[in-house]
């Protein structure tokens, strides 16, 4: 299992080019390492300061517009009027904990509980998404009483010690405890499933995780989970075929283990057929619910929410053996928005949303990609998209260096955007929910003379 470590995109700002930016901003990113220190990073050769944004638009320290088509927190557009008058209202009113009785947090439970199968119950508040996981991992450990976790090989669940560890795309393979194993990513686009004497990528990818499953027992460690974002985000984008990850849940609950659908990139309407990306994995007859799932980023539009969804079963122990409190996770005010949020989404109909534009993005990329010979693959669900590079003439070989020129090049276009993949050479579609057709057609405007410029 042993893999090159890779510290993370280099897309980033290199500190040791800061002569070569205008004083101005300079003199910020100095101040800004001295006081934060080395761990931070900043976005593109030519940091931007940013002072205000407005629906799917930033403006810089000049006044300057962007287009957003990273942003899957400000995922209502940045400011939302809605968001913003329900924090506000709140926070003059009152904002306390879950130790007090409060209506709103039970309506926006309820409410919430509604958009999932009905088998998932109850639901635990957070401020982050790596507590949501942090939680789930810990719930899982008293359930299950195993200790193992699979991921994936790039997968990234954020930061807390117990997330950091099951998300190799922070610091490699290397430093994976033993309780901890990766699997290869379902990645339609190089896996060869038939080739491997296998069915379907389901199939496939079901085989990968059942050899971790044997090689954690082999050890003598018990499963406690399997966690995958259900679009695979940091692994480079992977909706398709939509079912494949039904078999590996059947893999992961024959070894005792639980099912951890990481929401908190594709949740909240963004893969456009479903509120929730597992949604897309199972069918109206064997519908896909996973034991436990995490949900954040755009569940407050930027204020730190985020959540820990489970069946109801899953959490006799913990609930019984533990108690659980958290500051600030599920506080009046953080209610207050995701409430917000979640109005706006269903009123405003944005997970068709997504689906209409996002459909009509990928179809202009794929029409790109028949005049532009560095496009290797077109995928997606509803606007979450990725555009893969890969290096003519070869057999799909990952075009990184394109592709951070392709992002680099955007920003002087200022269009916002990034990559994903452990070879970043794959463009992450991932704007605001409420995108338009004619933002969507700027992009591809843009990203047409961006590679025209670049020949390639
Ligand atoms: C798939 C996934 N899970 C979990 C997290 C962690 O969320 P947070 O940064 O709110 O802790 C992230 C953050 O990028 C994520 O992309």
């Amino acid at each position: 299992m042993a893999a090159s470590r890779r510290v993370g995109p280099s897309s980033y700002f290199d500190p040791a080019r800061i002569d070569a930016l205008d004083p101005r901003t300079a003199a910020l990113v100095r101040r800004r390492i001295d006081v934060l220190g080395p761990a931070y990073r900043l976005f593109y050769e030519q940091p931007i300061e940013f002072v205000r944004g407005e629906g799917v638009h930033l403006y810089d320290v000049d006044g300057h517009e962007y287009l957003d088509v990273y942003n899957n927190v400000a995922s209502l557009g940045h400011a939302h009027p809605r968001v913003t008058a329900a924090i506000a209202e709140q926070a003059g009113v009152l904002n306390t904990h879950t130790r007090y009785l409060h209506q709103g947090i039970v309506r926006y439970a309820e409410e919430l509980l509604a958009t999932m199968p009905p088998e998932l119950g109850h639901v635990m508040f957070t401020c982050t998404g790596s507590e949501a996981g942090d939680l789930a991992l810990r719930i899982a450990k008293a359930h299950t009483g195993g200790t193992g976790v699979i991921v994936t090989r790039n997968a990234y669940h954020g930061v807390t010690t117990e997330i950091a560890a099951i998300s190799p795309s922070l610091g490699g393979l290397e430093s994976l405890p033993p309780w901890v194993r990766w699997v290869p990513a379902p990645d339609a686009f190089r896996v060869d499933h038939a080739a491997e004497g296998f069915s379907s990528l389901g199939e496939w990818f079901a085989a990968q995780v059942q050899a971790a499953v044997d090689d954690l027992a082999s050890h003598g460690i018990r499963l406690a989970a399997f966690v995958a974002d259900s679009i695979f985000a940091s692994d480079g984008v992977l909706p398709d075929p939509a079912g494949f990850l039904a078999p590996v849940h059947e893999v992961v609950a024959r070894a005792g283990g639980l099912y951890l659908a990481d929401e908190v990139q594709p949740g909240f309407g963004r893969t456009g057929e479903a509120m929730w990306g597992f949604q897309r994995h199972g069918t109206e007859t064997a519908p896909f619910v996973p034991d436990l799932v995490t949900i954040g980023k755009p569940m407050g539009n930027g204020m730190p929410i985020a959540a820990t969804v489970m069946r109801p079963e899953v959490v006799e122990a913990f609930g019984r053996d533990m108690r659980y409190f958290n500051t600030f996770g599920g506080n009046a005010v953080s209610i207050a928005a995701a409430q917000a949020v979640l109005d706006v989404v269903r009123e405003e109909k944005l997970q068709h949303n997504a689906l209409v534009v996002g459909a009509s993005l990928q179809g202009m990329a794929r029409e790109l990609a028949t005049r532009h010979r560095s496009i290797g693959d077109v995928r997606g669900a509803g606007l979450f998209i990725g555009i893969e590079f890969a290096v003519p003439g070869t057999d799909r070989g990952p075009y990184e260096a394109l592709t951070l020129a392709v992002v680099n090049g955007l920003r002087r276009r200022h269009v916002l955007i990034g990559t994903a993949g452990i070879d970043n050479n794959i463009l992450k579609v991932r704007p605001p929910i409420v995108f338009s057709q004619g933002d969507a057609e700027r992009f591809i405007t843009e990203l047409d003379s961006t590679l025209s410029e670049l020949d390639a």
